[in-house]
């Protein structure tokens, strides 16, 4: 068994940032990610980094912004955070050599993105991702933590009493995909998720085929609550053929977006009559889908986003990247020709909740980056603030795990006297088909407690659940399930979403639930068996899944990204509030908490949010 003072579950933006910080901690952290650190997603980033830095600006407008963006469903306290510890947080990576773009007079560049009042995004170029992923890896070595990479982690080692709040997280158990071998992990201080986002719950998403949800699916399983599933962000510009990203950095950097008449529609069509293109991304998607829908869209498909009147010398300089991935992946060349667009699957909002030092509602067990919910996002994320958030809520959960002495959090885990039950008309039951399979809570009885004795358990499980995938020789393959799922929650949990959708969508997940049963996988060997792996991903995308559309069911208003067609306005009245769901003992339990409005020196009072 392998043991470590903190292990780090991801190497992506978060893991690392969270990383490197329980080291400064004199914490023993090593990070267990099923790719190598540099190949995580975080690298797919473009746009930039949000902070307040310049004259002008001020944390206190970064907060609003964020707050009207979130649709006044984010938690003031977490966006608090967020905003103020964001602009040391981007110095420090420039001191530790992140090569942000700069202006003629040595400052970091800061460029406009949507729904912000003031140009306070930083970048490098259209690759602000990858730069930074690379920077922290750097540190990362510096500081001698250990990558254990290509290692899928498949389970948390968690105690099993009844009430998930009184369980505490012991470690990990991870499948070496190199040999196919089943090993425990165990943590004496914490385990942190840095898991990065679901989006292979679609098929058509800006995510990278390993964005498969794992770490919220684990947690979920071990009975800490998914926060706000329902609210999926679509990005509005991903290539059609592909679901690649272009970056909301072209349209910050003027770009325009035509209907197939040739319209300005942002304007012409009254979707955002003072922001137009740089609108916050709920809006612009549901506005191409509307022009597409009301028959205005080119091939009926997308809409055109032209940068060419930018000018070669400036595209070159600040948006490189853009010209190769619409030449590679589209065969279109952006400075003689419109790029075609059309929203996609981008982020999801919701996530694991914790709290602003990234600890969740078990004990030894943390969260941070895309997988956590905290909420700084609430019902919509602002372009930019993915990034800030992965370094701020790393950073802190990598101090916190390490035991740093911190402030103590505002925001609440776990079901507590806040809370109130919720209720949501499901047309099947939804959950697991065998209450056995894959449940953390083995019996209830909280009698194992000897952390060593607790990861042997969770390894012994998992040594079974792959024995048994390996020794079926027949049966359904995954790819069939998790083609159907992405299938439905393309169809009817989209950008545009009604109850009919989404109970059709709850069917066809509980028909892959039932599918999965008899799942096998054809290839039986143990090195680099990816067939497995799939297979094993795959029942955490049934089980997101449902928590996106079952929060999405329950929440009767139109808020942010979730946009219901029998209920057209957001109702502050009833639903100023957070949907949690937790599995416990195999059943998904639904409730609420009130979101937090209240800030350090304000009152974030809800109004109209128009752009
Ligand atoms: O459009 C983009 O470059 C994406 C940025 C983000 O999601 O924050």
């Amino acid at each position: 068994m392998h043991e470590h003072d903190v292990i780090v579950v991801g190497g992506g933006g978060a893991g690392l940032r969270a990383a490197i910080a329980a080291s400064e901690e004199g914490a023993d952290t090593a990070i267990v990610s099923k790719l190598h650190p540099v190949r995580s997603h975080t690298g797919a980033a473009e746009g930039g980094i949000n902070a307040a830095l310049r004259e002008g600006d001020s944390w206190q407008d970064h907060a609003y912004d964020t707050m009207k963006g979130s649709d006044f469903l984010g938690d003031a306290p977490a966006i608090e955070t967020l905003v103020k510890d964001a602009p040391e947080e981007v110095i420090n990576l420039e001191h530790w050599g992140m090569p942000f773009s700069r202006e003629d007079d040595g400052r970091v560049s800061q460029r406009p993105f949507g729904g912000l009042s003031f140009p306070r995004t930083t970048y490098a170029g259209a690759e602000t991702g990858h730069h930074l992923l690379h920077t922290m890896y750097q540190q990362a070595m510096k500081h001698g933590i250990q990558v254990y990479d290509e290692w899928h982690v498949s389970e948390l080692a968690v105690t099993d009493h009844e009430d998930p709040s009184d369980r505490r997280c012991h470690g990990i158990v991870a499948y070496d995909v190199k040999t196919g071998t089943v090993e425990g992990f165990k943590a004496n201080r914490g385990v942190i998720l840095a898991t990065g986002g679901p989006g292979q719950v679609y098929e058509h998403t800006t995510n990278a085929v390993s964005n498969t949800g794992d770490g919220y699916a684990m947690a979920y399983r071990a009975g800490v609550p998914l926060e706000d599933m329902e609210f999926v962000q679509f990005h509005p510009t991903t290539l059609p053929s592909t679901g690649v990203l272009i970056s909301e950095g072209v349209r910050g950097e003027g770009g325009i977006l035509y209907n197939e008449k040739g319209e300005r529609f942002m304007f012409e069509h009254g979707y955002a009559n003072n922001e137009g293109e740089l609108a916050s991304r709920d809006v612009v998607a549901r506005a191409e889908l509307t022009e597409v829908n009301q028959g205005r869209g080119v091939e009926d498909e997308y809409v055109h986003l032209d940068m060419r009147h930018l000018g070669e010398e400036r595209i070159l300089d600040r948006l490189e990247n853009i010209l190769h991935l619409a030449e590679d992946f589209e065969g279109v060349d952006g400075l003689v020709e419109p790029m075609p667009v059309k929203p996609g699957q981008h982020y999801e909002m919701g996530g694991i909740e914790t709290d602003e030092n990234g600890e969740t509602c078990i004990e030894g067990l943390y969260a941070a980056g895309e997988c956590a919910c905290v909420s700084v996002h609430g019902s919509n994320r602002l372009g930019g603030n993915a990034l800030p958030e992965l370094i701020v809520f790393g950073k802190r959960a990598g101090h916190h795990a390490a035991g740093k002495d911190m402030k103590e959090a505002e925001i609440t885990t776990g079901y507590t006297d806040e809370c109130e039950p919720g209720d949501v008309d499901s047309p099947v039951e939804p959950g697991a088909v065998d209450t056995k399979s894959g449940d953390v809570a083995a019996d209830g009885s909280g009698e194992l407690t000897d952390p060593q004795a607790v990861v042997e358990r969770t390894v012994e499980h998992e040594r079974d659940r792959v024995q048994t995938f390996l020794d079926k020789d027949e049966g359904v393959q995954h790819a069939a399930i998790r083609e159907d799922l992405q299938d439905s929650m393309t169809a009817n949990v989209n950008v545009f979403r009604n109850e009919e959708g989404l109970k059709t969508a709850l069917e066809d997940i509980r028909e892959a639930r039932e599918r999965y049963q008899d799942v096998y996988v054809d290839d039986p060997s143990r090195t680099f068996n990816t067939d497995l792996l799939h297979t094993m991903e795959t029942r955490n995308l049934i089980d997101l899944a449902e928590a996106i559309t079952l929060g999405a069911l329950a929440r009767e208003e139109f808020r942010g990204a979730h946009w219901r067609q029998e209920y057209q306005e957001r109702r502050d009245d009833e639903w100023l509030k957070h949907t949690l769901l937790r599995w416990n003992d195999g059943t998904p339990e639904l409730f609420y908490k009130p979101v937090i409005l209240e800030g350090e020196n304000k009152t974030y009072e809800p109004t109209v949010r128009s752009y």
